[in-house]
Parts: structure tokens; sequence; C-alpha cells
């Protein structure tokens, strides 16, 4: 592999507590790894040689909450909603219909045509969900698939309760015969924590059998109203508890003295018109925050982290350099990476080139193409 120096960056954001954040710098990557960070006077000389003219650099954001695999969509639902319609998430039962309908060749083109639009945003590392199809050979075929596009593939079986089954007799399936199929493809498990889908004891069991399959957990929590989900996921260790949308001060509390990373998914507020999360609190209190998509065709169908970030900014009264953070780092944590989401030596080369001087732009510039370039393991993986 070549080494690459991107040089004359006018703003460089390394995450790193050490490199912090450099004006006229340059990266030089070596092996798909950040190699060599400093002014761009003193860079060595790389095999190819990338002046940026002044860009703002950042590292690739790490989106660790999406919903790929699915067929069709629904854009009535949505506009039924921004009607007056709430949201309930009935609405799954209709794209698990779609979902089990369609060939391999039509959710693989789907998941293909979502990563592409995300890499083009700057997102570099994406975690897919499996959830659409609720069955144990459409739940193995989802993860199959999601497997061939990430590595942080999560099996969400336990999305909702299939149209005609039982809650116990499906929690069960879930934890079993379906874990089975779906373990070899998945690095995650999560569960939809929330009246109407799943209780604290179903969430619990199956939480657990995937921790005992090896599986590390992560949770839809507190997401439709207030609930056990987010003490649940502190209880048991969960790399992350998402949604967030209804919290206690206890809840605040648990999450701040615990590993357990607070993701936020303003892009689903936003497309179900509903109270947005309290950023503030979490962070004022300590909790570590991710921001992530929610990518998926109901509640949140865009695949935008800049436009979370926005949100976030405008809306959650998070600092730019907040969001940013959180939409890089924290994906990174909430993921439990430690080679993604930061620019120090030795991390995977994952960043993104601006079309601004700063990053303060991300916000600032809502619904502006301002990813001018991609570099994803060390090679330009995608360039305006
Ligand atoms: O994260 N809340 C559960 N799952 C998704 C929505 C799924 C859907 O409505 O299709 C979410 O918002
Ligand atoms: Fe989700």
């Amino acid at each position: 592999m070549i080494s690459i120096a991107l040089t004359g960056i006018g703003e460089l954001t390394t995450n790193d507590p050490e490199l912090g954040t450099l004006r006229d710098a340059a990266v030089v990557i070596d092996q798909g790894r950040v190699a060599w960070v400093g002014p761009t006077r003193n860079a060595p000389s790389a095999q190819f040689m990338l002046p940026v003219g002044g860009a703002a650099v950042v590292p690739g954001f790490v989106d660790s909450h999406a919903h790929l695999v699915f067929a069709g969509d629904r854009a009535a639902e949505f506009a039924a909603r921004m009607a007056g319609e709430p949201y309930t998430g009935g609405g799954i039962r209709t794209t698990v219909a779609a979902t089990r309908a369609a060939s391999d060749d039509v959710l693989r083109d789907t998941v293909l045509r979502l990563c592409r639009e995300a890499l083009w945003q700057g997102t570099t590392t994406i975690e897919i969900k499996s959830g659409y199809g609720l069955s144990v050979a459409d739940e193995e075929r989802s993860l199959r698939i999601a497997r061939e596009f990430s590595e942080e593939t999560t099996f969400l079986g336990a999305h909702v309760v299939p149209e005609g089954a039982d809650a116990d007799a499906y929690t069960a399936l879930v934890c079993g015969e379906m874990l089975d199929a779906a373990a070899p493809h998945a690095r995650w498990v999560d569960v939809f924590c929330e009246r109407g889908a799943f209780d604290a004891d179903r969430s619990e069991a199956v939480l657990r059998a995937g921790i005992a399959r090896g599986l590390g957990a992560r949770i839809h929590a507190n997401q439709l109203g207030p609930g056990p989900g987010v003490r649940l996921a502190v209880a048991l260790g969960a790399a992350s508890a998402d949604h967030c949308t209804h919290l206690s001060t206890s809840d605040i509390d648990a999450l701040s003295t615990s590993d357990t990373v607070a993701t936020l998914l303003p892009g689903a507020e936003f497309a179900t018109r509903s109270p947005y999360p309290d950023a503030r609190a979490l962070l004022d209190a300590g909790a570590t925050v991710a921001l992530a998509t929610d990518c998926n065709p109901g509640t949140s169908y865009t695949t935008s982290m800049l436009l979370c970030i926005a949100l976030a900014v405008r809306e959650m009264r998070m600092t730019p350099a907040e969001a940013l953070v959180a939409a890089t780092l924290g994906g990174a944590k909430a993921l439990r990476r430690t080679d993604i989401g930061h620019l120090g030596i030795g991390a995977r080369a994952d960043l993104v080139v601006l079309d601004a001087p700063s990053s303060l732009h991300l916000a600032y510039r809502p619904g502006v193409p301002l990813v001018k370039a991609v570099v994803r393991g060390g090679e330009l993986a995608w360039q305006r």
C-alpha cells in the first residue's frame, strides 16, 4: 500500500488528546494507518502528495446505529405523520413484509446504495442491524448481507414481535434458534425495549442470550417514553443505549457513571416530530455521547451524519465541537473501537476533507454538501 501525505490542511481535528487541533497541518498515512501528524513545513515526503489548499480535515464519521437491510419505503407513513399521526412502531411490520418478499439482490442493492450515500457524506464506519426479517431464515440472510458491507453487524431479531406470534414464544425463538443462525454473522445483539415491543424481562433475556454467545450488547432504549431500557443497558454493561429521548435523572446518573455510551439519534426526532433528547444534561453529567443516523425507512430515512451534527447543535444545544466529537470518537466508543474516531498515530486512516476552512462549518452550513474527499483505510474512497 502506498504512503500518502495530505498537506496544507487549514484546520486538522485529531480528537487525540496529545495532538489536539492543528493549523496548517499535514497527515502522513502509511499502510492504511496514520503515521505522522504535524506542521506542513515539517512533513516527511510520501509517494503520493495531496495538497488540500487550506481545507479543514476531520476524522471519518462513525455511524454506530443504522438499519440498512430492508425493502420498500414508508413515504406515505411519513406524510401521514407530518399531517398529525403519531409514530407507534407499528410500521415496522410493513417493512418486515416487504423485506421478506425481496430477493437477496434487492436487499444487497439497498445496502450498497445506502453505504455509498453515507460514504459521500463522510461516514467511514457504519453499523448495520438486521430486524426486518424476524424469522430464522430472514434474520440470518439480513446479517449475512450486512456482513458483506460492514464488520459492525447487529442482530436485532427482537425488533418487534411479528404479526400473530406470541411474545414469550417469539422471545424464546430469538434467544435460541434465531440467535444460533445469526451469531456467526454478528458482532452485536440489540433489542427494542419499549412498550409495544419488548418489556424489561424479555429484553434482558435477549441481551443475556446474545452476551452468552459472545456478542456485545446494545439497546433501543427510552425512545417513545420513559422505561427500563437505559437501566438495563447499564446493568448489563451494554456498549451503548440508543435514542435516550425520555430519561429520568437516575437514568442520566447511571449513564454518566458507566461505560455505556448514550447514542442520540436526532434524525428520528426530526422525522417523527418528537422532542429531542436532553444532550446537555447528559454531557454536563459527564456521560459519553455519540450521534448516529438511525437510518431506517420508518423513523429516520437519512444517511447523513452532517444532518445529525446540525440538529445536535441547533436543536440539542451541543456545541459544534461536542457534536463533531460525538459523531466520530463517540461513535467509536459506542462500538468499543479504539482504532477509529480519531487521527492519533496508529489510528486507521479514515478522514474527511471538507469544502470549508473549519469544522464549525459542519453545523454552520446545514444542508450543504461539504464533503470534498473521503479517505478510508488509507485509500481515497471518494472525491468530489
Ligand atoms: O430505531 N425504534 C425502533 N426501530 C427503529 C424504527 C424502525 C421502523 O420504524 O421501521 C428506530 O427508530
Ligand atoms: Fe434504531
